[in-house]
């Protein structure tokens, strides 16, 4: 179980870890003075302006403008979190990370223990009355009709609850501690106003379906209806050990029954799963009556390189497909596949697996759409791809969603194929990513031929590069007035305001020092990704150039506050004559102002 990983744990890692040694591993670093320098490792560059301070155990790019500490490295380097980045530096230690549990969490674990035992007794219990009972012909004659063998039904452990109230709570609900436990994990319902039944089981003459999680443990199940009747499902609730949304059934017994776990095939029922298992296809897995989400998908990835998604060939089957990608892609990594599988319409995995058999179906999700493919397939079909404003349209809409690509060699495909089919340049595309200004107006850009326009960096706000400044010299801020400014409007002067203010703070640092203090803060993530788009380099004359900007934002401010106080002054003189004069329409005041 993951626990909480003790803050003094950390600590002292970070006091053992030496930052030279771990960035050294990624990028050359040599001597100079105190401190090391090399290569930056997250961008290009020819001469080095990356820096490695061992007295702060701190790094800092001037050319990109990263920063951070040794676990900060890892993370943005290796695209790790947190405690992945803990993690590595840990064993890179010979230390064994500890977790530490907190008293409730001790508490509810013993409390889930006695859930997943009433679960396991229940999943037992169905079972046998699967074998046993004197109504089990009618289980049995349906799980056949359904072309499923007795093998499969016990991988699966399906089982049959019988006809009645309380064949389950008189069974297993012996006392009331089991009584209470069987209540906690959705197996029986609480009714006070049911007169004959306060105290029933949920499932009733079905067909049961055990739900484990990672770890084989059943944590909840399904039970079908043998007919036709409503509702054909019936579901356990949500439970302290049953979360459905994050669930998917048929994981667990993919991973025991599938000798090589190379892909895992995502359907939308547990018929589906079962079906395709009695087929010899034992890599599939359903989500629980939910559409996919990137946590489903993340866990499905930590375990297999591709995913294949297979949804009905109607409508709703596309509309889920397309959620279904916009949830993939901020997962796909380089090396990992996402296909879409569309079934004919009328047709689910369960029936045309046996219609067509495992070596066609199979053939059939090895071709399957691929990700990036599908993706401008759909988008291609809601725009006029012949015309200007069309391919600028299919620009427009896909870009949001390609930056959601992670960086590398998939994310850099995506933009050639969208350049490519747009015929915008790619360097322009790829200047319209993440830039807030930029506004992605792609119908703006003169598609094919005609040069791009771009806002140049030099049109950002002074205010901005007063902010570049401080953090090249933060003692350039150290005798400014906070007063003065906060007045002033201007774009991003907030931000200017929260640096001056942390630059006050701590006048003599360094720049790595001062974005080391609010690393990992919005602010820092605000600021680096400030100092990755502006190309700075430390010159002479900065104080100078910032006091300018200052001088020049004041001088504005003063004019225009003069300004203002004349305007006042006519404007008052003109409502007080009106006021006077023509006391009769009162209206007139709350007439909106003109400005
Ligand atoms: P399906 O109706 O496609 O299920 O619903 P299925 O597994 O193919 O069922 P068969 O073939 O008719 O036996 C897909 C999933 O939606 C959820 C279940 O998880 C089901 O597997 N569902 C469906 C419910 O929870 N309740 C329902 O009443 C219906
Ligand atoms: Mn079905």
């Amino acid at each position: 179980m993951a626990g909480l990983i003790p803050q003094n744990f950390i600590d002292d890692l970070l006091n053992r870890v030496d930052i030279v040694d771990v960035i050294d591993a990624y990028t050359t670093l040599k001597k100079a003075g105190k401190n090391y320098k090399g290569l930056c490792p997250f961008h290009q560059e020819k001469t080095p302006s990356f820096s490695v301070e061992p007295d702060k155990q701190f790094y800092y790019c001037f050319g990109c403008g990263a920063g951070g500490n040794a676990l900060g490295f890892l993370m943005n380097y290796e695209n790790m979190d947190y405690v992945e980045a803990i993690e590595k530096l840990a064993s890179q230690m010979g230390m064994e990370v500890p977790r530490e549990e907190s008293n409730d969490a001790l508490r509810s674990r013993e409390k889930n223990q006695v859930l997943f035992e009433v679960l396991e007794q229940s999943c037992r219990y169905y079972q046998t009355q699967l074998r046993k009972h004197p109504d089990k012909t009618r289980a049995v004659e349906y799980l056949k009709s359904r072309g499923l063998s007795g093998e499969i039904a016990r991988d699966f452990a399906l089982g049959y609850a019988p006809p009645g109230w309380s064949n389950l709570l008189e069974s297993i609900g012996t006392n009331e501690p089991l009584k209470k436990a069987l209540i906690n994990a959705g197996m029986l319902i609480e009714n006070p106003d049911n007169k004959q039944h306060p105290l029933y089981d949920r499932f009733r003459d079905r067909i049961i379906y055990p739900i484990r999680d990672n770890r084989g443990r059943i944590i909840a199940f399904g039970g079908r209806v043998l007919g036709d009747d409503k509702p054909k499902y019936l579901n356990s609730p949500e439970t302290p050990v049953f979360h459905k949304g994050e669930e998917l059934y048929g994981l667990y017994e993919a991973r025991k029954n599938t000798r090589k776990l190379e892909k895992i095939l995502i359907v939308e029922g547990y018929m589906d799963v079962i079906a395709l298992a009695q087929n010899d296809i034992t890599y599939s897995v359903a989500t629980l009556g939910t559409a996919t989400s990137t946590s489903h998908l993340r866990r499905l990835f930590k375990l297999v390189p591709e995913v294949v998604f297979c949804f009905d060939g109607d409508d709703a089957g596309r509309e889920a497909a397309w959620r279904a990608l916009e949830q993939a892609l901020p997962l796909m990594e380089d090396g990992r596949t996402a296909r879409f599988l569309f079934l004919p319409d009328g047709a689910d995995p369960d029936t045309e697996v046996r219609k067509i058999g495992k070596s066609a179906f199979v053939k059939n999700m090895n071709e399957a759409t691929q990700l990036a493919e599908y993706f401008f397939q759909s988008l291609g079909k809601q725009v006029d791809m012949n015309s200007l404003e069309g391919r600028a349209r299919l620009g427009r809409m896909a870009l949001p969603h390609i930056e959601k690509v992670p960086k590398g060699i998939y994310h850099q495909l995506m933009l050639d194929q969208l350049s490519t089919i747009t015929g915008v340049a790619l360097q322009t595309l790829a200047g319209m990513e993440k830039t807030p200004d930029s506004g992605r107006k792609l119908d703006t850009i003169p598609v094919r031929s005609k040069p791009p326009v771009r806002k140049s960096p030099a049109g950002r706000s002074v205010c901005m590069r007063a902010v570049n400044l401080i953090l090249l010299k933060p003692g350039v801020a150290a005798d400014l007035e906070h007063s003065d400014l906060a007045a002033i409007e201007s774009p991003d002067m907030d931000l200017l305001l929260q640096v001056v203010t942390l630059a006050k703070k701590h006048p003599a640092s360094t720049t790595p020092e001062l974005l080391g203090r609010i690393y990992a803060t919005p602010l820092g993530s605000q600021l680096t990704q400030l100092l990755n788009r502006e190309q700075i380099t430390p010159t002479e004359g900065i104080e100078q150039e910032f006091n300018d900007i200052i001088g020049h934002l004041l001088k504005a401010h003063h004019h225009k506050l003069s300004h203002h106080s004349w305007i006042e002054q006519a404007r008052q003189k003109l409502d007080s004559r009106r006021n006077t004069g023509n006391s009769e329409a009162p209206g007139e005041e709350n007439t909106p102002d003109q400005g």
